[in-house]
């Protein structure tokens, strides 16, 4: 950690206390409260952590009130536009740009680990065809732990590296797996000649009784949904792999975690969710029945792929996506599909109504995501795997930043007890 550069002071029954304050290299400076506890006697509360930086990182900074995301420093339109998947993979993990050595160097090695231990066919095949694809994901990525002994010693950087490769390079032959298995199809291998994307829309998508072309415009917007979700700072499945990560957990375990926090409809659930809710409204003319419902305290009913904690303004990630799926509609000659007119009028009408303005509630990179998905063919239940697979590079990110920091501790929160005080046990007869 930087040194204090100022104080804060903290007063109260009478006492004074001075707080280091840290100056980040981008975004408001941080109160260092560390010492709070034992120097004043007091907790700090908030939950949901909206005030409270939980860690030093220096892999992706956002503003949300500006609408930017950075990766290491680069904005994410960019990425999205000049790079591509891997290479923003090597960028998070490592913090620069690859040279075209190291690139092609990174590829390879990513490459060769693309298959996953025969035997785990069966682990698949213990699962109910019916699962959801994300329980499948759960099991089989925290299932990896007993099949890559050799790579779960958390102490040893070379074993660490190892992990991290093997999860970026299986995560799609798993999730490909986990679709194959829903449907009935046989599991297709991994085809190593082909780049990251179009390999994972094969596996997807090929049978064996005929040839499969990957489609170039496809695998493109397949590496931008990719690209778009690497990573996002200290978000819920991010915080999920750290605080996991924290007791000293093996990555495939910590991986799982975050993969079973990113399922919630909140989080990575949500582009699943705003899909059928589009197609629950079905036409423009019912758009104000479900506005009306989304501004209405007593409904629970909200916009899904609207509003973010950190976004007040619009998601980066989104603009590219809407970009992405008037592109991808267009190629396969479905601009007309009902379902991306309902997203367009519905983003107009919420824009320009005073709720949704006053809250800062703006599309989220959910809203639209969902749409090009539907429109490669991929069914609902696996747009959140496909969320998972893109943003395993983010937590392996994060989780190789925090074991190298020397200041880990592990992750213990305090609370605010509200519950019964002392009382002596009672016998059941006396109750
Ligand atoms: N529709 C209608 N109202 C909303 C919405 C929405 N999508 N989102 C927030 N609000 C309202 C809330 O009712 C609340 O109103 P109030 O102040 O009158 O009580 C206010 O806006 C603030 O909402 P919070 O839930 O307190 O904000 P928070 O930061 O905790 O939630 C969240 C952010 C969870 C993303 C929320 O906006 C939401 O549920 N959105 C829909 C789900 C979604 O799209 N999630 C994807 C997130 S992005 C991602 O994971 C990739």
């Amino acid at each position: 950690m930087s040194e204090a550069t100022k104080t804060a002071t903290l007063t109260f029954d009478d006492k004074t206390f001075e707080l280091p304050m840290h100056t980040p290299t981008a975004g408001p400076d941080v109160i260092d409260i560390r010492k709070l506890y034992a120097q004043a006697g007091v907790f700090t509360y908030d939950p949901g952590f909206t005030s409270t930086a939980a860690c030093d990182s220096a892999i992706t900074y956002i503003d949300g009130d500006a609408g930017v995301l950075l990766h290491r420093g680069y904005p994410i339109d960019q990425l999205a536009e000049k790079s591509h998947f891997l290479e923003v993979c090597y960028l998070l993990l490592y913090g620069e740009l690859p040279t075209a050595d190291q690139l092609e160097d990174f590829e390879h090695r990513v490459t060769q680990h693309t298959m996953i231990h025969e035997q785990m066919h069966n682990f698949f095949r213990g699962f109910r065809r019916d699962a959801h694809p994300m329980a499948t994901m759960v099991g089989v990525v925290g299932a990896m732990s007993a099949f890559y002994h050799d790579s779960t010693d958390i102490s040893d950087p070379w074993q660490r590296e190892v992990a991290s490769i093997r999860l970026i390079a299986k995560m799609p032959t798993i999730a490909a797996m986990a679709y194959k298995y829903s449907i009935g199809q046989p599991f297709v291998y991994p085809q190593n000649s082909l780049d990251y994307a179009s390999n994972f829309l094969r596996m997807c998508f090929s049978v064996p009784a005929e040839d499969y072309v990957v489609n170039p415009i496809l695998s493109r917007a397949m590496d931008r949904i990719f690209t778009l979700h690497a990573d996002h700072e200290q978000n819920a499945s991010t915080s999920t792999v750290r605080l996991a990560s924290s007791s000293g957990a093996n990555p495939f375990a910590c991986i799982a975690a975050g993969i079973a926090c990113l399922w919630g409809p909140a989080h990575g659930g949500a582009n699943q969710a705003a899909l059928e809710m589009l197609r629950q409204i079905g036409t423009p003319d019912r758009i104000p029945e479900f506005i009306a419902r989304a501004k209405d305290k007593n409904d629970p009913f909200r916009l899904m792929g609207f509003g973010h904690r950190v976004y007040k303004n619009f998601d980066p990630r989104a603009k590219v996506m809407k970009k992405s799926a008037d592109e991808v509609l267009e190629l396969l000659g479905v601009e007309n599909n009902p379902t991306l007119q309902v997203a367009k009028e519905l983003e107009k009408v919420a824009l320009e109504d005073s709720y949704f303005a006053e809250k800062k509630l703006y599309p989220n990179v959910d809203f639209y995501s969902g749409i090009i998905l539907d429109a490669m063919g991929f069914p609902t239940a696996m747009f959140t795997p496909i969320f998972a697979l893109a943003r395993t590079v983010g937590w392996i990110s994060q989780w190789k930043e925090q074991i190298s920091d020397p200041q880990l501790k592990i992750g213990r929160p305090r609370q605010l007890y509200q519950g019964p005080t002392y009382r002596d046990y009672v016998d059941v007869e006396n109750r």
